[in-house]
Formats: C-alpha cells, structure tokens, sequence
C-alpha cells in the first residue's frame, strides 16, 4: 500500500486545513460527518454521487462496522506516525464500515492518591496532559477522533489543542473541557483508561497496541500497522464498499 498517496486521497475526500491542495468546493460550511446527512449538505459539498451511492450501500448491503481499538499514548512517534498516516486516512475512506475507538494511556502508570489517581507517563507530563485532554474529548465531543487527528498531525501536539478544538468543535468551549482535564471526570476516565488497557489479553507489550474486533496477534498487529486499509476491507463481512475492490484487497494505485 502506498501510504502518502492515501494520506493525499484522504485529504481530498476530507476537507483539512493540513493539506495544501484541496478539491471541495469552499461553499462547503459542513464537517464530514454530515455530509451526506441531506441532499443540501451533500449538494453543497459536492459529494451527492458518493452520497446517494454511500446510502444505497448502507441499506442494502449493511454488516457490523469492524471495530478497531487503538492503545497509544499521545507523544509516542509510532502512535503518531500510526494515527496520522495510517488510521486516518483508513477512517476516512472507510468510515462506513469501521469503528474507531482509541485508548489513551499505552504505557503509562497509575498510582491511587485519596479519592483520585496520579499518573505517570513515558514521555513526561506533557504526555499526561495530551492523553487526558483526548480522554475528555472522546467523551465531550462527537468529533473527537477529528480532534485528536489534528493534534497528532500538529509540530507541538498538546499547543495544537485549542486551536484543533476549535475547529472542529467549535460548540465545546476550553473552559469546560478544562474543567474535565482538571477535575475528577478526567480522572476518572483517564483510570478507566488505565483499567482497560492494563486487563488487555494478551497484555499490551508496546504503542500503539491494535485489536480488531477485540482480537489480537501478531498477524493482526503487523497488518494493523502495514496494511489496515485491505485490512479493514477483509474483516467486513457485509457487502464491501467499491473502494475495497475486487475481494477487498486492492492497493490503492492511480
Ligand atoms: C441518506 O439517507 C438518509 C436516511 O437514511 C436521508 O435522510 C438522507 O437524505 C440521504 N442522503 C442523500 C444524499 O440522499
Ligand atoms: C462520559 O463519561 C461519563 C462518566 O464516566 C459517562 O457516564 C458517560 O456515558 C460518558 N459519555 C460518553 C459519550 O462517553
């Protein structure tokens, strides 16, 4: 799989302020996500065929969306360089039919303080900070996986928050996502966090840490990292989406 072309594909299909080139029309004022929510959004953002097309498959040919589970922690490079080059663009020609969930704490430590607990992480406070702030998006915000996204793909991920924030959650205001970074809901999460990352089986030996379905091996992990594209494509047991290709295993080549 040729993975900057699939970063540019992504781009393309995905509105972001990353890339430099982009072919959407600018009259476009809606976030992926509700493209093709109505005739209008999808009209506007000039994707109707990939819609109307995207619908059909939907009703007629639906299966489980496969779900993936990704441990990391914030500042590690394989987790960014997987998250940004590889989970991304797959997410986003491949949403239909795929579940994200990311786990935020990888290989992070937690120690029972009082009522909370302290955590200690691998690359540093800073790395606290950036994993509990996408813990408390993932539960405030329905673009979090956007967020997150554009922290990872940022020079100084944790200083990319706000502005990351507000672009693409413009509704959540900082303070209250503060107000969960700094009190005991995001403590709260971040131990859950912690609980389920350190009761995985097989338990985690690095970042990022993949299971499809709630499965792991090495098989799955390798491909998770190499090739999750025809990957994910293989896992759908509904109909699979024209992009797959024949049986599901194209290279992605123009
Ligand atoms: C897709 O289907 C939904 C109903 O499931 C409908 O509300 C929406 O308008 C459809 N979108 C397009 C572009 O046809
Ligand atoms: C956010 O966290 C609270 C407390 O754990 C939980 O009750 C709620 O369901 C979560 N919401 C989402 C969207 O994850």
């Amino acid at each position: 799989m040729n993975v900057p072309l699939l970063f540019l594909l992504a781009c393309i299909l995905h509105f972001n302020s990353k890339c430099s080139a982009t072919i959407l029309p600018s009259s476009c004022p809606y976030p992926p996500s509700q493209w093709c929510s109505t005739l209008d959004s999808a009209v506007q953002c000039g994707v109707l065929k990939h819609c109307l097309h995207a619908n059909l498959t939907k009703w007629h040919h639906a299966g489980e969306p496969v779900q993936i589970e990704v441990y990391y922690e914030t500042l590690c490079p394989d987790c960014i360089m997987f998250v940004t080059q590889v989970l991304y663009p797959t997410w986003v020609l491949l949403q239909d039919i795929l579940s994200v969930h990311l786990v935020p704490f990888g290989n992070a430590q937690e120690a029972p303080s009082g009522s909370k607990y302290i955590f200690k992480c691998q690359h540093g406070e800073q790395e606290c900070l950036g994993n509990i702030i996408q813990t408390c998006l993932l539960n405030m915000s329905d673009n979090a996986f956007l967020i997150i996204f554009c922290m990872e793909a940022s020079t100084d991920v944790i200083a990319a928050a706000k502005s990351c924030v507000h672009l693409y959650s413009p509704e959540l205001s900082w303070e209250r996502l503060m107000s969960c970074v700094n009190g005991d809901l995001g403590n709260q999460l971040m131990h859950q966090n912690a609980v389920k990352t350190n009761t995985l089986d097989p338990p985690h030996q690095f970042v990022p840490w993949v299971t499809i379905n709630g499965e792991h091996t090495d098989d799955l992990q390798k491909k998770a990292i190499k090739s999750l594209f025809p990957l994910i494509c293989s896992k759908y047991k509904g109909i699979k989406p024209v992009i797959c290709g024949e049986g599901g295993h194209r290279d992605l080549r123009i």
